[in-house]
């Protein structure tokens, strides 16, 4: 949750009251950071937020038509303009998404087998890696289950080495070495701000004993980068450090995911994990030549093409992706979500016992699990009960057994004494610059690098346009698989905020908040905790993992940071989507539910009301029915009262225009920051005593934006030109449907901060041009160049220095 977020949004009173010590450091940091003011010095300059000025006049690079232009409406001129983005895929290729340079040469002989060996040295480009085992597995598909059954998915089984999937090759410069001058855990230790809490988090090679390396899976110490790191070091450390241990941690301890399972936009397909092995110590390099029809006769030393993105076609038009059985559909959600039917409705309404998990249902499952151990011991260790059936009838799968032993560690701690589950990669800058971001969002083992962090050969426009890159992918991924598996979630916080204004993320929010019901949430955890998601090969190259902490399934407070229930994680950045059930709990729920609890009490019902372990309060009836919608062109669901949600937490956040220097145009419908803004006023009154921007008098201006003003902003900044070309069709989309939920005093024209009360249930659901609006949301091209090709791709080929 984003605790800056609430300065805004919050009255001063609940300021006082809500922020505390920490969350006030951070927003000192975050301004300061925004302002481009440097605590340490002055070598930070403004760039930023004042943007790339278009060359010259945008206008003059259309040169015989420029009268033409001049003589234009300001509705046609940004017509003329927007135009241009469209057809000039060269110059504005930011605003061009789709996937490009998928296609990797190279010399087959350098990726055989007898070339590694005895190599430890890492490869990593994820189009080798995604070509070989797309490959692999339609391959098994084909032989194993080609009709692609339920029954069969465990058929299809392939070896992992997180070095495949995660840029590790920072290490190369480690694994190069001989043993001896490899960097050791000294080095690491040497930077850090305090002593790690386990002083054995980190061992050096000569202390490898063969335990160690089987547990690591490791031929011999020769693989191991000097250094190998068992667990978080939880302490605060730079942010090199904290990308050596990450990465080293990945390649030596770090366990694989239980399964991998491929997106599509037809449905998914799913591989079982098995067993460590790097691509070029096994077979599949050797399959994936074989189907291409490879000879090493013939192409000897030519240089060959992978092509993951043909090999993902290839899969989709020869296996079915995985059926979804009606039973799995638990909720109906995904039938709903396919069904075109335009007067059907897509809300969906949660039953009560969704949120409905307390000790009882730990104890419950506790014993069934015993009795079902109990069963499979007897029938495998006494003669006289020997049973196949009952074997089968109650073998675990391996997400059951992980899920009954994280349950049965749960429930012997008491939610005062757990574990902290979720390690952050914590930094400390000293003196350098940019010591505003203190890598909270960052989770530890993917840390590649904080985002706002100056990374050589980047500059800050840059950065962010990475951000934004993948923040926006992260929850595209997200749906796309809770939609596909029916997984209930919906946007909550800051998230939920951004989405009633304009039906973005907001520019200035650096992560994505989830809520599930708590039921919800051990039923996804108990499927796919340590499961790796691989997005749509068409559209990018992104890796997500799912990781469900082992303390989700307490409901009351969380007292050592464990507040987060699961995370979705970007395995190249660390980034990720947190997510939180919401369920009953023994906590104090706020006044504003004392009827609704005394009222349910009465009639020995459940408490309808629900919270998270950050002890924020929902009724079911704000959550349920969720409505279905759209964010950044991504179908997903937001609870049912959105205005009294909203403005529980954020008591202005419905109708203050301004965030730190941000102010929310409704002409284009986009926040902006004010340095992009203020030359549209010049010679007008905006400052106070001080000389200082009043926010106050400023978002009056900013309210008065006119089409020709749109206009002068268009051609004075590509930044904005960009966003809105981007984003304009969704965000017209979102202020259409928010005429069909709350009353608006101006129509269509009504101003965003102006919108009135959100109309009743009953006038929502009854209205069928409701219904036919919400069937016909669907997934979007994506608004961003995928970040393989941003980073790796466009980014160096068009930066400026
Ligand atoms: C998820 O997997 C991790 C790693 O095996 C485990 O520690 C944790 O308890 C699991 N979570 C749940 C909810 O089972």
């Amino acid at each position: 949750m984003t605790t800056s977020l609430m300065k805004r949004f919050v009255t001063p009173r609940i300021v006082r009251v809500a922020l505390t010590v920490l969350a006030i450091v951070n927003i000192l940091y975050l301004s300061a950071y925004l302002l481009g003011v440097s605590r340490s010095g002055t070598r930070r300059t403004k760039i930023m937020w004042y943007g790339r000025k278009m060359a010259g006049n945008a206008v003059s690079d259309t040169s015989g038509q420029v009268e033409a232009y001049e003589n234009m409406k300001p509705s046609e001129k940004i017509n003329e303009i927007l135009n241009r983005i469209t057809n000039d895929k060269e110059k504005y290729w930011l605003g061009h998404t789709e996937l490009t340079d998928y296609e990797l040469r190279i010399r087959v002989k350098d990726f055989l087998k007898q070339n590694w060996e005895n190599k430890p040295t890492i490869f990593y480009d994820p189009r080798f890696t995604l070509s070989v085992y797309l490959n692999e597995i339609k391959n098994q598909y084909l032989v194993k289950n080609p009709k692609n059954e339920k029954s069969k998915i465990h058929e299809i089984v392939v070896p992992f080495a997180w070095s495949d999937w995660v840029d590790l090759t920072m290490l190369n410069e480690e694994l190069v070495k001989p043993e001896n001058e490899r960097k050791t855990c000294d080095y690491m230790k040497a930077v850090h701000h305090a002593p790690a809490r386990d002083p054995n988090y980190c061992l050096n090679n000569e202390d490898l004993t063969q335990d160690e390396l089987d547990e690591m899976q490791l031929p011999s110490s020769f693989y191991a980068p000097g250094f190998s790191i068992k667990k978080s070091p939880t302490n605060k450390a730079s942010n090199e450090v904290r990308m050596w241990e990450g990465k080293s941690h990945l390649l030596t301890y770090a366990a694989n995911p239980l399964a991998v399972i491929f997106l599509s936009k037809e449905g998914v397909y799913e591989a079982k994990i098995d067993g460590k092995q790097r691509i070029v110590d096994g077979d599949l390099f050797e399959h994936y030549l074989q189907a291409n029809g490879y000879d090493s006769a013939k192409h000897g030393e030519v240089q060959f093409v992978m092509n993951p993105v043909k090999e993902f076609k290839s899969l989709l038009a020869k296996v079915k992706p995985n059926p979804m059985l009606p039973e799995d559909d638990l909720y109906g959600m995904v039938a709903k979500i396919k069904d075109k039917n335009p007067t059907k409705s897509k809300e969906l309404y949660l039953p009560q016992q969704a949120f409905d998990y307390q000790q009882p249902n730990i104890d419950e499952q506790l014993k069934s699990y015993d009795k079902k151990l109990k069963i499979l011991w007897d029938a495998s260790t006494n003669e006289l009960k020997h049973d196949q059936d009952s074997i089968k009838n109650n073998l675990l799968s391996r997400n059951e057994k992980m899920y009954f032993e994280g349950l049965r560690y749960a429930d012997s701690f008491s939610p005062r004494k757990e574990e902290t589950y979720f390690r952050m990669a914590r930094l400390n800058f000293g003196n350098e610059e940019n010591d505003h971001d203190a890598g909270w969002h960052y989770e530890w083992r993917f840390f590649n690098g904080a985002l706002r962090y100056m990374k050589q050969g980047w500059n800050e426009e840059e950065l962010l346009i990475r951000e934004k890159v993948l923040l926006d992918r992260i929850l595209r991924n997200w749906f796309r698989f809770a939609n596909e598996k029916g997984i209930i979630s919906w946007i909550a916080h800051g998230p939920l905020l951004s989405w009633y204004w304009d039906g973005l993320l907001f520019p200035f929010d650096e992560d994505i908040d989830i809520q599930m019901p708590a039921q919800e949430l051990t039923r996804f955890a108990k499927l796919y905790n340590q499961t790796l998601i691989v997005e749509d090969i068409t559209e990018g190259f992104g890796k997500y993992f799912i990781d469900c902490s082992s303390f989700l399934h307490h409901r009351g407070k969380s007292w050592k940071e464990n507040h987060i229930d699961a995370r979705f994680i970007d395995i190249d950045t660390g980034s990720y989507i947190d997510i939180t059930g919401l369920g009953i709990s023994e906590e104090q729920a706020p006044d504003k539910y004392k009827d609704l609890i005394e009222e349910s009490n009465s009639r020995g019902a459940p408490r309808p009301v629900y919270n998270c372990r950050n002890l924020h309060f929902y009724s079911h009836e704000e959550l349920s029915p969720l409505r279905f919608t759209m964010m950044g062109g991504v179908p997903l669901y937001v609870p049912n009262k959105i205005e009294e949600i909203l403005n529980d937490e954020y008591s202005k956040g419905m109708s203050v225009y301004y965030y730190e220097d941000f102010y929310f145009v409704d002409a284009v419908n986009l926040w902006i920051h004010e340095s992009k803004l203020d030359f549209l006023f010049v010679g007008q009154e905006y400052k106070d005593s001080f000389g200082d921007t009043d926010p106050e008098k400023f978002s009056e201006l900013v309210k008065t934006i006119s089409e020709e003003q749109v206009v002068l902003l268009l051609e004075r900044d590509e930044d904005i030109l960009m966003e809105y070309y981007l984003t304009k069709d969704m965000t017209e989309l979102h202020r259409k449907e928010l005429t069909y939920l709350f009353d608006m005093p101006k129509g269509e024209n009504t101003l965003i901060g102006e919108i009135g009360h959100q109309k009743t249930q009953q006038e929502i659901s009854s209205n069928p041009e409701y219904h036919k609006f919400t069937s016909e949301l669907k997934f979007q091209k994506p608004f961003r160049r995928s970040i393989f090709n941003y980073e790796k791709i466009d980014k160096p080929k068009h930066h400026v220095a």
